[in-house]
């Protein structure tokens, strides 16, 4: 099966109120009859996004994003259409059918490699608790200063150092060679035979946000080279896309309103250990713009917590501007020199964690202090230097206010004229249109449906007895915009005796026909229609009459074509067929 049918799509939809779906995503404000808020989607301070508890649907005007729950949630979540109705399900406790996708080799092998990832981690947790307490690897962690609250969460583990224990123990629970191969949990040897990936190191389960574990982290107990290695890329796991610690952070993210992100997996156990339970990592230093919207959806506001070392401080420069790019509320915190947080936390405690945290940065006093330990900013070269870097950071903030803000700053610091810096900023702008267009990518299509149909769409949408007038003066294939057309054709397939139309459903049953947010955007745009029998008359005779004159028209110039090229039969039927459409009227 590779549909879930209609019946039950309304039936979790019956069991769920849009309106309270959404509260626990974001704050809605009730306006009118509706709900409002600033749109999810995409960065703004004015809200245009409306949900409509009576039809059950949402829409922003702001970026067209728009349609019922699933597509909500398919949307926030970033998920498939099937697994945003599964979380319904679950919640609704409405039992769905058994489910395979349309590549049902495809769906069996990701969750296949989802159990072995499971198996997995329940072997390496078992043989960390089972080892001697003089052993090395219980050693390691002692001295690395873990609980076992936080191991136990975290579900740490270890790998001796023996090359075949886990394809042993996988092979012995009748998981296949090729699937192991699959979960990249073995490496092949020179002799061509396949050997256990993680050998003698501490294992750290990588978790996607929704528990569930991708992939592994490995780190040695000493001082040998690599210190980490982690999972190949495989089917279920993509480097950059997950961030570390979000499983476990994310209730607090929400509560506080705000991330600590780190680098690294101990940064945020010790966070963890230590109370800080709104701190995630990137796994490394490579922010990734994935990962700041993973981040997006919990809070616009984060803290960067790097390491205290040249490495971090790059990459603290590089994110910031990222997060810029993202429309995100950025600070930086820093540490003693040669700290990282795992390290400050057991050296100072979390009060002084605490107030590096709260003295954290600006990104302007951060790179400022940065580039003024960098540059003699006395001398005019050096002056500009600073300006230009300044601006490529300052010219990515997203607010006005904010930005001319930095501008006075910035020339108030180095004694510029202001006016000089604005003109700097012009010319960054002027050099790359192509970042203005990558923060429009988020924007969808705008709809563009002539007033009449839109209007008249609208009106069916409200009222079953519109569709019933419609129905008998118009066919589907006299609205122009392709997308009424098959609104239109779904509306007059509704049992007419029935009484309110469910906008909700009707999406269900559009599915893939016509884009969710195009129902949405008709049913929730503000306009007011004062007389509604007057108005369904003058947009089915203003239809009719643009389709005539269109045709009238495409006869004309077929007309005159024959004409020219002397077909004559054809001139003859053509004027006929014309002439009888003028005879009919409207
Ligand atoms: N990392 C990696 N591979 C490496 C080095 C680092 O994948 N060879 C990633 C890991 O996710 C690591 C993070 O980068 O957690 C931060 O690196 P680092 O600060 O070197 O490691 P820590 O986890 O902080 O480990 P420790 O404090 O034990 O040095
Ligand atoms: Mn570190």
């Amino acid at each position: 099966m590779g549909k879930i049918p209609e019946n039950i799509l309304n039936e979790i939809q019956d069991r769920c109120d849009i309106v309270e779906v959404i509260s626990n995503y974001i704050s809605l404000k009730p306006s009118g009859r509706n709900f409002k808020a600033c749109c999810p989607f995409h960065h703004e301070k004015t809200p245009s996004f409306v949900v409509s508890p009576d039809k059950q649907i949402y829409h922003c005007f702001g970026c067209n994003s728009g349609g019922n729950v699933f597509n909500f949630i398919k949307e926030y979540e970033k998920m498939d259409f099937i697994d945003a109705v599964k979380m319904l399900a679950e919640k609704t406790g409405v039992k769905l059918p058994e489910y395979k996708s349309h590549d049902d080799q495809d769906s069996s092998v990701v969750s296949t490699l989802y159990s072995i990832n499971d198996i997995a981690v329940n072997y390496y947790s078992n043989f960390l608790e089972k080892a001697g307490s003089s052993s090395d690897v219980k050693r390691y962690i002692v001295k690395r200063g873990l609980d076992a609250v936080v191991l136990k969460k975290f579900r740490v583990g270890y790998a001796d150092s023996s090359w075949k224990a886990l394809i042993d123990y996988l092979s012995g629970r009748g998981v296949k060679q090729d699937m192991i191969l699959k979960a990249g949990l073995v490496t092949k040897g020179k002799d061509g035979a396949y050997y256990d990936l993680f050998r003698n190191r501490i294992i750290f389960p990588i978790f996607d946000a929704r528990d569930k574990v991708v992939g592994f982290g490995a780190r040695v107990m000493d001082e040998a080279m690599p210190k980490y290695i982690n999972s190949p890329e495989t089917a279920i796991y993509k480097k950059g896309l997950h961030l570390y610690g979000l499983n476990f952070a994310k209730a607090n993210i929400k509560e506080k309103n705000f991330a600590i992100i780190t680098e690294g997996y101990l940064d945020v156990m010790t966070c963890h250990q230590y109370g800080v339970a709104n701190s995630i990592a990137s796994l490394g230093t490579a922010l990734t713009t994935e990962q700041i919207r993973l981040l997006k959806r919990y809070t616009h506001n984060v803290v960067m917590l790097y390491d205290a070392d040249q490495a971090g401080e790059m990459a603290s420069l590089r994110g910031l501007d990222l997060f810029l790019e993202e429309g995100m509320n950025v600070k930086i915190a820093t540490l003693e020199k040669g700290h990282d947080p795992d390290s400050f936390l057991r050296k100072f405690g979390r009060e002084k964690f605490d107030t590096a945290i709260n003295k954290s940065k600006s990104l302007f006093t951060y790179k400022l202090d940065i580039l003024k330990n960098k540059f003699d900013k006395r001398d005019p070269e050096s002056k500009a230097e600073i300006i230009k870097e300044m601006l490529s950071t300052i010219y990515k903030v997203k607010n006005a206010i904010v930005k001319a803000e930095y501008i006075r700053l910035l020339s108030y610091e180095l004694s510029v004229k202001e006016d000089a810096v604005w003109e700097e900023l012009k010319k960054i702008k002027d050099k790359r249109p192509s970042d203005f267009n990558r923060s429009k990518q988020d924007v969808k299509r705008p709809i563009e449906i002539s007033p009449a149909e839109k209007i008249l769409t609208r009106l069916m949408l409200e009222d079953i007895n519109v569709v019933k007038i419609v129905k008998d003066e118009l066919k589907p294939s006299d609205f122009r915009n392709h997308d009424i057309r098959n609104i239109a054709e779904a509306l007059f397939l509704i049992d007419t005796d029935g009484g309110l139309i469910d906008v909700g459903r009707l999406i269900n049953s559009m599915e893939n026909k016509v884009p969710q947010n195009v129902v949405s955007f008709i049913v929730n745009e503000e306009v007011d229609i004062k007389d509604k029998e007057k108005n369904v008359c003058d947009c089915i005779m203003s239809i009719k009459k643009e389709n005539r004159s269109r045709l009238l028209k495409d006869i004309q110039s077929r007309l005159d074509i024959a004409q020219k090229s002397g077909y004559e039969e054809e001139e003859k039927r053509l004027l006929e067929e014309f002439n009888q459409i003028i005879k009919k009227g409207v």
